[in-house]
């Protein structure tokens, strides 16, 4: 296999969620800065939240205008609704990433509103990037969250993922972000969905984004390159959570998810032994957090070849 796939840090997004103690601007920008010289070009740096849901994002403005003048990047925002996107939009974000969940109960834990009604900002954020003249400049991307299954409400129903994919679609969307928010997806599973999804959205592009809470993170990616999904998230140590989901845990780890990408033959653009440098600087950012991974502990097999 002789391909590319981007990954796509979410550490500073996903990965500080659940995390207590505030992390210092500056060393958010030193994460952003130091793991981008080992290759990365996209990073979701922050979340237009309310402080006073996730305090974590209290920088959130600062964050972005620090992340965009670091050379060489494109970073994202998380929004959860019409008002968030038009501060990312103020702001000059050049790629927001609105979320809604496929769950109709986690939608209503998250964002506090049905999925419907969240499609519906949805189409009033695309509605404001063309009122502000912005469509080739601002990429809109959608999340759809607990797409394989919610630890609310359980079972959700595929078809209802595939509509709501099909509407975000019509609606422009440029990208669609399948998101297993609660680690509950399995490598059939993820074949399956991704495959369908593509023949309902047409080239609007799908990336995938796992959570590796009951030990399946990298067989689902696996699972997702063979159904031509070629964009991932991953969060460095594997940090990560939804505070709105009840069991959620940590995304698939950064270093481990370019190893594996890499070993199949996927370039990723990105020095695997430099951003375990970076990864071993997690542990004084945040003392006592839990960190996850595998490729930090044994290091890289001799074997190892990157994709060329
Ligand atoms: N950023 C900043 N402020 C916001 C905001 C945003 N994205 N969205 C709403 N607000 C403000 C409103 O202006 C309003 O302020 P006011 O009281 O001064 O008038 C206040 O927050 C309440 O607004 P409302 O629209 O009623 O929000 P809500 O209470 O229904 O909460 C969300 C909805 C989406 C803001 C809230 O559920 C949320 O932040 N969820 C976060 C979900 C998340 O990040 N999950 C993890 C990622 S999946
Ligand atoms: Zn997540």
């Amino acid at each position: 296999m002789t391909d590319t796939a981007i990954v796509r840090e979410v550490g500073l997004r996903d990965g500080l969620q659940l995390v207590k103690e505030m992390l210092a601007t500056g060393t958010k920008l030193e994460w952003c800065r130091l793991q981008a010289a080992t290759g990365f070009t996209e990073f979701e740096v922050t979340s237009f939240v309310p402080p006073s849901v996730i305090p974590q994002f209290a920088d959130a403005a600062d964050v972005l205008e620090g992340a965009q003048k670091i050379d060489g990047i494109r970073p994202s925002v998380l929004v959860p609704n019409l008002k968030g996107g038009q501060i990312a939009l103020d702001r000059g974000a050049e790629k927001i990433a609105f979320v809604l969940s496929a769950s109709e109960e986690h939608n209503l834990s998250n964002v506090r509103k049905s999925t419907d009604a969240s499609l519906a900002e949805f189409s009033e954020l695309v509605a404001a990037r063309a009122e502000r003249g912005l469509e080739n400049q601002v990429e809109l991307s959608c999340a759809i969250a607990t797409s394989f299954g919610c630890s609310i409400q359980g079972e959700v129903p595929e078809a209802r993922v595939y509509d709501i994919a099909e509407q975000l679609a019509d609606l422009g969307a440029d990208e669609l972000n399948i998101a297993d928010t609660v680690g509950y997806a399995n490598p059939l599973q993820v074949r399956h969905i991704f495959t369908e999804l593509e023949a309902c959205v047409g080239d609007v592009p799908l990336a995938a984004h796992f959570h590796d809470t009951r030990a399946m993170g990298l067989a689902n990616v696996v699972a997702a390159v063979e159904a031509g999904v070629r964009r991932f998230d991953a969060s460095l140590g594997g940090l990560g959570g939804c505070p709105f989901a009840p069991g959620a845990t940590g995304n698939i780890a950064t270093e481990d998810c370019v190893y594996l990408l890499e070993s199949i033959g996927l370039g990723t653009g990105i020095d695997v032994s430099a951003l375990l440098e970076v990864r071993e600087k997690l542990d004084d950012w945040l003392p006592g957090e839990r960190v996850e991974g595998r490729l930090m502990n044994a290091k890289p097999a001799k074997t190892y070849r990157p994709a060329a």
